[in-house]
C-alpha cells in the first residue's frame, strides 16, 4: 500500500479578535454551525475569553469553554485527558473542532488531544503568548512532558488556521515577552539576517511596549513567514533528523528537566543559543565578533547567557539524548554567521570542544559582571 497525505493550513492575522470580539471573515467557512470546544487557561480565559466566545457565537458555533491549568508542570497527559473527557461529554463530532486559546502549554495540549480524540479532530489555535505567535502556534506538532522528560510525548498533528492578534501581547508579563524573543532569535540567526537586526536595534522597547507599535507588528510577521520557511521543507521531520529550527533545543530541554520545569522554556532556549554560539566559536565556525553580537542581543533582552545548572555532565547527558532523538547523530545546530548556521553531525566533535565552550561561554557573565562593576 502507498498513501500520502499533504497538510496545509493557513496564518491570519485577526486584529480586533481578542480586543473587541471582531469576527475574521474565515471564521465563517471553518467555524460556523459547529460545535467548538475551547480550551483555555484561567487568566487567558478572564481577558480573551469573552470576546473569543463571542466572535465564535457570532459565526453560528455552539461553544464550551473548558478552563485548564496550562503551566508548565502540568502539561501532562492527565490534562489532554481532561479536554478528551470534555469532547466525550460533548459529544463532539469528527467535524467539530477544539479551539486553543491561550500559550504554547495549552496549544500543546490541545494539538495532543485533538490528534487523539476520534482517532483526529480539527484544531484552530489562537495563541497569546509571543512563544506561541512565533513558534509554538505556528508549528505543527504537539507535546507533553513524560515522567521528568520535556515534550516526551507528542503528535505531528497541522491545525486548521491559526488567529494572530498581537494585541494579546499587552497583557504579558515581561518575562514571556522575553522567551518570545528567545525564539524569535532563534529563528533569526538560523534563517533571516535583517530579522536578528530588528532585534538588535529595537529589543529593549520591545519587551517595554510588549511589540505593541509597528515594528513589533512587523518583526512578528517576519518571524512567522521565517518559521513557516523553515518549516515547510521538513514538516514531518521524516526526510531528515538535521534541522535549523532545532538551535537552542539541545541543552535547553535538559535544563528544563533538572530545574523541575520551574524554568520557562525562553530562558533555556537563550542559555543554549549562547552555549551554541560559543561551541561555534571553538570550532572555528563562528566569528568572536559574531558571538559578540549575539550575546548583546541575548543581553539586550533581558535574556540569561549563562545558567549555573549548565555542567558538563548534564551537557553530556544533552548529548546522548539528542543523538537517541535524532537518529543517532548529534546534529548540533551552531550559529557560522549572522543569518545562517551549520549542522555539526558529530557528537565527538563537540565533546572535544565542550568544555571550552563551557568556559567561554560562562566568561561572557563575568565580563557583563565585571563591566557592570567598572
Ligand atoms: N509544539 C511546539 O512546536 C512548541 C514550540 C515552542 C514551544 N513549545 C512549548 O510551549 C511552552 C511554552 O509556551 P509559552 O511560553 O507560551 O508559555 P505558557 O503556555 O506556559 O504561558 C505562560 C503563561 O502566560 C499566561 N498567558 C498566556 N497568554 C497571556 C496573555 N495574553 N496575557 C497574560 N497572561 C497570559 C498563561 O496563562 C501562562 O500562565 C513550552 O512547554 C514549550 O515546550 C512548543
Ligand atoms: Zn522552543
Amino acid at each position: 500500500m502507498r498513501c500520502k497525505r499533504g497538510s496545509e493550513f493557513s496564518v491570519f492575522r485577526t486584529p480586533g479578535l481578542l480586543a473587541a470580539g471582531e469576527v475574521p471573515t474565515w471564521f465563517n467557512s471553518m467555524l460556523g454551525g459547529r460545535t467548538t470546544l475551547v480550551v483555555t487557561t484561567p487568566t487567558v480565559h478572564r481577558l480573551y475569553g469573552t470576546q473569543l466566545v463571542s466572535a465564535l457565537q457570532h459565526v453560528g458555533a455552539r461553544v464550551d469553554v473548558l478552563v485548564l491549568e496550562c503551566r508548565e508542570t502540568e502539561k501532562t497527559l492527565e490534562q489532554v485527558e481532561r479536554v478528551c473527557s470534555r469532547a466525550c461529554d460533548l459529544g463532539l463530532r469528527r467535524d467539530d473542532i477544539v479551539v486553543a486559546l491561550g500559550g504554547g502549554v495549552c496549544s500543546d495540549i490541545v494539538t495532543v488531544a485533538a490528534s487523539l480524540i476520534r482517532r483526529s479532530v480539527s484544531h484552530v489555535r489562537v495563541p497569546t503568548t509571543l512563544v506561541g505567535q512565533v513558534d509554538a502556534g505556528v508549528g505543527i506538532k504537539g507535546a507533553v512532558n513524560f515522567g521528568h522528560k520535556k515534550s516526551f510525548l507528542g503528535v505531528f498533528h497541522p491545525p486548521t488556521a491559526v488567529a494572530i492578534d498581537s494585541v494579546a501581547l499587552a497583557t504579558l508579563p515581561a518575562p514571556a515577552i522575553r522567551d518570545g524573543i528567545a525564539e524569535i532569535l532563534k529563528i533569526a540567526l538560523v534563517h533571516d539576517a535583517s530579522l536578528f537586526a530588528g532585534l538588535e536595534a529595537f529589543a529593549p522597547q520591545l519587551v517595554a511596549q510588549r511589540f505593541q507599535s509597528e515594528t513589533g507588528d512587523e518583526l512578528i510577521e517576519q518571524a512567522i513567514v521565517a518559521m513557516l520557511e523553515e518549516l515547510e521543507t521538513n514538516a514531518y521531520e521524516h526526510q531528515t533528523y538535521r534541522r535549523l529550527v532545532d538551535l537552542g533545543h539541545t541543552f535547553g530541554p535538559r535544563l528544563e528537566e533538572a530545574q523541575g520545569f520551574g524554568v520557562t522554556h525562553g530562558t533555556t532556549v537563550a542559555v543554549d543559543i549562547a552555549l551554541s554560539t560559543a561551541i561555534g566559536v571553538e570550532l572555528g565556525l563562528l566569528r568572536p565578533n559574531d558571538q559578540r553580537r549575539i550575546l548583546d542581543v541575548i543581553r539586550a533582552c533581558g535574556l540569561p547567557v549563562w545558567s549555573q545548572a549548565l555542567t558538563l555532565a548534564l551537557c553530556h547527558r544533552a548529548i546522548v539524548d539528542a543523538e537517541r532523538h535524532r537518529g543517532g547523530a548529534l546534529n548540533l545546530i551552531v550559529p557560522c554567521g549572522i543569518g545562517s548556521a551549520c549542522v555539526v553531525p558529530d557528537a565527538g566533535s563537540v565533546a572535544g570542544v565542550l568544555h571550552h565552550a563551557l568556559r567561554r561561554a560562562r566568561a561572557a557573565t563575568v565580563e557583563r559582571m565585571e563591566l557592570a562593576t567598572a
